[in-house]
This record gives structure tokens, C-alpha cells and sequence, in this order.
């Protein structure tokens, strides 16, 4: 064991929807560290290019581990990960980097019967094919269809996830998708705001639909790795969670309560700044 095995896990979200991912992983994982950064300044990075999520994921990649060393990196984010994960590698190439796209594409693999799989996300997601790649590599006989749900994240950070105006949004986005029987049979959740959608996403869709999303299967993720290398963290009593925002502490404490299902105050939210400069080469 070495002493790598204390270190936190550090965890990145372009705001507060990978704090489902964090959820996923102290439930698995209650003995380990965490330090949660989220760009809530940035916040959405769905709606932007490739480049400019790109550049953002990496400043705050390089400012989260210039707080201290962590033993993995997270990327609690679909668009994030999508765009990103190739450049972390190569900036980090000294830290495991683990994305949710993978594991989330896994997961409806797994769930799927007849291979036809939709995948929702955000419209950088969509664009960027990694999900459609990552089902590809593992069923290479699957059909894939993708479509954008931009508005589904203020939706549920406004906590407006069952009733008329989520219905009618979800509707919006999923039309003509699930009529006749020539229909999708599994539907990934490819953003980390959606699942708390769920339920009224289920109904608007019909039964036979499984509805799967990436927290749990990053978390199973994680463990693996983790075990794998025995870098558990022994300390064998409950771990502590550092989070970091980039902008309004007391919005990111508010929204971030319903993503973890406990509350969360302003006080327990440090707001950093990502200077611009930050870059491969003065964080490593
Ligand atoms: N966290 C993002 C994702 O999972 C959603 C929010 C955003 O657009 O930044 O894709």
C-alpha cells in the first residue's frame, strides 16, 4: 500500500450535475476523499464549441490539482468528457483519467436487447459522436440515434422535473422517436442533469424503455480501478469532500443539494478562480 492510496479522488463538472456521479461514488466508496470542483462561471458548456470546452476542461483540470496531488481524476461531466478526455490524458499522463462516457455507454449496452439505442444529451455531445463511438466499440452491430435536450439542465437545477412544463419539454425532444415499433429500447441519459428527469422522462416514453445513466456505472468504474491497483483508501472511517466552485457559492450550494439528494450550505463551498494562464505546463 502505498501512500497514494490517502490520496483524495478528484472529481470535475462543468457545474453542479456531476455531483450525481460524486453521489454514486461516497455511497460505493465511503471511506475515500474527495475534492469536487465545479465551473459553475462557465456553466453550460453543452451550448459551446469544441475548443472553447476543451480549454475550459483543462484550466480547471490543472487548477483542481493545484490545490494537492489526487490519486485519479473524475470527469463528472458527458460534454466535458466528450470533448476532452484525449487532452487530459496527455496533460495528466502521471493520473488516471476516468470520463462517464465509457462507463454510460456500457451500461446501455448492457441494458439493450435489440441493440437500437437513443442517446440524450447535450448538443456538444451529440455533436462530438463519442457516445455513438463508445456503443460502437462494444456492440458493433448497434443502431444509435442521438438527439439534443438543451433545455433539460435549467430545468432540473430549477428543480422542475415532473408536471406539465418538464412533460411538455420532454415531449418536445423526444417526438416521433418511440412511436410504432421501430423504436429504441434503451436510452442513455447522456448528461448528468437528466437522471433527476427520470421519472417523468419514463412516462412521456412508454413502457419498455430502459432508462440508463452513467453515475452508477462510473462509480462500479472507479472501484475497479481503484482495487485493481490497491489504491482503496484503508483509513476504514468516513472520508471528507472538499468542494470547489467557480462562481456563486450559495446557487452552487442550493441546485448542488438537489444533485446529492443532502443539503449542502454556502459555507461548505470554497469559490476559486481559474486564471486564464493556467495551463499544461505550469500545474504539472
Ligand atoms: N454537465 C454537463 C453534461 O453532463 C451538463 C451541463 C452543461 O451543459 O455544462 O453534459
Amino acid at each position: 500500500m502505498t501512500e497514494t492510496a490517502s490520496l483524495p479522488i478528484g472529481l470535475f463538472d462543468s457545474g453542479v450535475g456531476g455531483l450525481t456521479v460524486l453521489k454514486a461514488l461516497q455511497e460505493r466508496l465511503p471511506c475515500e476523499n474527495y475534492r469536487f470542483l465545479g465551473d459553475t462561471a462557465r456553466l453550460p458548456y453543452g451550448t459551446k464549441g469544441r475548443d472553447t470546452i476543451i480549454r475550459y476542461t483543462l484550466n480547471a483540470a490543472h487548477r483542481l490539482v493545484s490545490v494537492g496531488a489526487v490519486k485519479m481524476l473524475v470527469i463528472a461531466c458527458n460534454t466535458a468528457t466528450s470533448c476532452a478526455l484525449p487532452s487530459l490524458r496527455k496533460d495528466f499522463p502521471d493520473i488516471p483519467v476516468l470520463g462517464v462516457v465509457e462507463p454510460g455507454a456500457r451500461a446501455a449496452v448492457r441494458a439493450t436487447r435489440t441493440g437500437y439505442i437513443a442517446v440524450l444529451a447535450t448538443e456538444a455531445t451529440i455533436k462530438g459522436g463519442a457516445y455513438q463511438e463508445a456503443i460502437f466499440r462494444l456492440r458493433p452491430d448497434a443502431r444509435v440515434v442521438g438527439r439534443a435536450c438543451p433545455l433539460f439542465v435549467p430545468l432540473a437545477e430549477e428543480g422542475l422535473v415532473e408536471g406539465e412544463i418538464a412533460e411538455a419539454v420532454e415531449r418536445l425532444y423526444v417526438s416521433g422517436l418511440f412511436e410504432g415499433s421501430d423504436r429504441p429500447d434503451t436510452v442513455v441519459l447522456g448528461c448528468t442533469h437528466y437522471p433527476l428527469l427520470r421519472k417523468s422522462l419514463a412516462r412521456v416514453i412508454g413502457r419498455g424503455v430502459s432508462l440508463v445513466d452513467s453515475a452508477e456505472v462510473t462509480a462500479e468504474s472507479v472501484e475497479e480501478y481503484l482495487t485493481g491497483k490497491n489504491l482503496k483508501n484503508p483509513s476504514g472511517v468516513p472520508g471528507e469532500t472538499h468542494f470547489m466552485a467557480t462562481d456563486n457559492a450559495q446557487r452552487f450550494a442550493r441546485t448542488g443539494g438537489i444533485f446529492l439528494g443532502r443539503e449542502l450550505s454556502e459555507g461548505d463551498v470554497e469559490l476559486v478562480d481559474i486564471p486564464s494562464s493556467i495551463s499544461a505546463c505550469s500545474a504539472r
